[in-house]
């Protein structure tokens, strides 16, 4: 057993950056182990989205026994690990702070090195994990808290080519799902009204939004005018803000309207995204992938897909359970950069911010001397 894992890696992986509590035990021949999430939504829903500190005692209360649910679920003891990963940022603060505190307590217990993974690489290394994906590709990051066009060159070195100049697409689904009186987290809920919209060409014609920066240069999106005419549209309908809300014919028609209004941003940010990632790279790409919970819409996958085809770019997402934050997903980006050999200080801060452009400076600074080696 211990021949076998000296040869390959394993890696705890702890995820607390918002509204999950999740932990994985992953192995560097991409097998997942053991794969445990406690969702939140239940207890944030009634406050219409994640409150912080209610966050943070939620991970509090739950992260121990996760921790030891997944280490002997993949049937291994704290000493076979290769290392610990933890979420370090950006993300909600406390989650962060306690997600890290666990991780660095078995990395100094059983003197195991410690790797602080940035949440957005992780989920855009994440296909990684499950597919044959080589480095360049493409990534489009879509989640409640990111929106961006990301080249990424290597694990440490990913360029942001294009970001959100206000909401992020999750949050755009989740005020509009909000406005429509749907629960929290409301892309689901407007993806199924969508699908069950009767006549599209009746809900564009019914319900015209505005597509911000649509056919301008560069990859940004805009999101919040869409927010405004949508709000227009309920406030409109008689008792539509306070009342009984918008008859179940018009949800389904605004929800087409929304998600097909997105759907077209995408692909005409994609059209530049793509243009701009070939420029940037010395090598070419052939891949593309969407990553972050708003992958998770089929219209959305299945229009970026059709686009990326016609550039010739495969275009790739994780399983469902991998999309939306998890620990697979951290202790992936673990073993990723423990295979360059990186591994972090046991004093590495935990950072509500941290932009990906600044991955590599990030890392020379805080490489672990040694002191596990
Ligand atoms: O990546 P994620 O689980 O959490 C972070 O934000 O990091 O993404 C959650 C977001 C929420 O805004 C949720 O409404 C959105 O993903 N989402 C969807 C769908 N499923 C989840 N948005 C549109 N369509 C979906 N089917
Ligand atoms: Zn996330």
């Amino acid at each position: 057993m211990a021949l076998v894992f000296e040869m390959r890696k394993v890696v705890l992986g702890i995820e607390t950056s918002c509204d999950e509590t999740a932990v994985a035990v992953v192995t560097s021949d991409r097998e997942i182990l053991s794969h445990h999430i406690y969702s939140q939504i239940e207890t944030h829903k009634k406050y219409g989205g994640v409150v912080p500190e209610i966050a943070a005692r939620e991970h509090l209360d739950r992260l121990d026994h996760l921790i030891k649910e997944a280490v002997f679920d993949a049937n291994l003891s704290y000493n076979d690990l290769s290392a610990v990963a933890a979420t370090s940022g950006p993300g909600l603060i406390g989650g962060v702070m306690i997600g890290m505190m666990a991780g660095k307590t078995i990395s100094a217990t059983y003197g195991k090195p410690f790797i602080a993974v940035n949440h957005l690489a992780a989920h855009v290394l994440t296909p990684r994990l499950t597919e044959d994906i080589k480095f360049p590709y493409l990534a489009l990051l879509v989640s409640g808290g990111h929106t961006q066009f990301l080249l990424v060159r290597d694990v440490n070195d990913m360029v942001e080519l294009g970001t959100t100049i206000d909401d992020a697409l999750g949050e755009a689904f989740d005020k509009t799902a909000k406005m429509m009186g749907l629960p929290y987290p409301g892309g689901p809920y407007i993806e199924k009204l969508a699908t069950q919209c009767k006549n599209p060409a009746l809900a564009l014609e019914s319900f015209p939004l505005p597509k911000p920066l649509y056919k301008k240069q560069g990859c940004d999106f805009s999101f919040s005018g869409l927010k405004t005419a949508i709000s227009r549209y309920i406030q409109a309908v008689p008792d539509g803000a306070q009342g009984e809300g918008i008859s179940q014919k018009d949800a389904c028609n605004l929800a087409y309207a929304f998600q097909n209004t997105i759907v077209a941003v995408l692909k005409d940010r994609l059209k530049n995204a793509i243009m701009m990632a070939r420029q940037q790279s010395k090598t070419e790409i052939t891949q593309m992938v969407i990553v972050g919970g708003v992958a998770a819409n089929r219209a959305i996958y299945d229009g970026i897909k059709e686009m990326a085809l016609l550039s010739d770019l495969e275009c790739v997402t994780p399983p469902l359970s991998l999309c939306t934050d998890n620990g697979a997903m951290i202790a992936w980006a673990g073993i990723e950069q423990l295979q360059q050999g990186i591994s972090h200080s046991l004093s590495f801060p935990a950072r509500p911010r941290w932009p990906l452009s600044n991955l590599s400076q990030n890392n020379a600074q805080n490489i672990s001397l040694g002191i596990y080696k």
